[in-house]
């Protein structure tokens, strides 16, 4: 008997305020490869940011609502430092309690109008959502302004528990070129393909879909010359009917690099 009660006082005094304090104090994992791994509890936040009252039309709940949070930008700022919007970054995960992964693009995250919410202001503990009855807490992102919707690609998830930016490499490795230097012209010629050209053509199945795959089964540099290729990339007008923009701007020097990026992908 002895026994069994230490076991309960162990159980019920070590775990409860334990899991009381998890409730009132939540923590949120940051990571990015190579370097963030680190969380922070809402007290260390409320530290470190102030946190604001919003009054906004929520999506998810289809009506208003008023919430106590911080700006987005602000949060991702001080987790991963002022660079996270880097380009070697594309996308950011956002993984729920239930493991939901949301993922977003970095360029509306850091848009003026998202919020980190903490708090609903109008019920105690949170007001759940839809059919399901899901439970928004314990970090939920809303969006204040309109236009900000899930429609037009803006994030929304709940139940926010870790928050990672992915590195391009990462999540296209075959489109990423290994083992050359940055200052290289397949690194320069990677540049200008994944600004100008990915969105459209992938390598090896990576990337956009509108165009073909320049890589896979077979490099473009295996049945076109050099000539060919950089004539085509700079003006295809001049060859077809095309919904493939001109690129009449790109220099020499510039289509030789996309060239010399493209070849390295065959042998990659
Ligand atoms: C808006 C979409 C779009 C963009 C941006 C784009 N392309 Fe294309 N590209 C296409 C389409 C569609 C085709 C296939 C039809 C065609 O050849 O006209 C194509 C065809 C090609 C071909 C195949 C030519 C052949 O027949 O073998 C090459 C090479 C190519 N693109 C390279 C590039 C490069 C390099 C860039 C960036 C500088 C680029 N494209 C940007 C849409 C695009």
């Amino acid at each position: 008997m002895q026994q069994i009660l230490t076991r309960l006082c162990l159980t019920l005094c070590v775990w409860a305020p334990l899991a009381a304090l998890a409730q009132t104090d939540p923590a949120l994992r940051f990571m990015a490869v190579p370097a963030v791994d680190r969380s922070y509890t809402l007290s260390q936040f409320k530290e470190a940011l102030p946190a604001e009252t919003i009054h906004l039309f929520d999506t998810q709940h289809g009506k208003e609502k008023n919430y106590r949070g911080f700006p987005l930008a602000a949060v991702l700022n001080l987790a991963f430092g002022p660079d996270w919007q880097h380009e070697n970054y594309t996308e950011m995960i956002f993984t729920a309690l239930d493991g939901y992964a949301a993922v977003s693009t970095l360029d509306k995250l850091g848009q003026s109008g998202g919020y980190l919410v903490f708090e609903d202001l109008d019920v105690t503990g949170w007001e759940l959502i839809g059919s399901k009855q899901a439970n928004p807490g314990p970090y939920y992102l809303v969006w204040s302004q309109p236009q900000q919707t899930t429609q037009n690609q803006y994030p929304w998830p709940w139940g926010i528990t870790r928050i990672e930016l992915v590195r391009f490499q990462d999540r296209y490795p075959r489109v990423y070129p290994l083992g050359v230097e940055d200052s290289s012209d397949v690194f320069q010629g990677f540049l200008t393909f994944k600004r100008r050209c990915m969105r459209c053509h992938a390598l090896d199945q990576q990337g956009g879909k509108i165009g073909p795959d320049l890589d896979a089964p077979q490099s473009v540099t295996e049945y076109r010359s050099p000539a060919m290729l950089k004539a085509y990339i700079r003006q295809p007008s001049a060859f077809r009917y095309t919904q493939m923009p001109d690129h009449t701007d790109l220099s020499e020097k510039q289509l030789d690099q996309i060239v010399d990026y493209l070849r390295h992908q065959a042998k990659q």
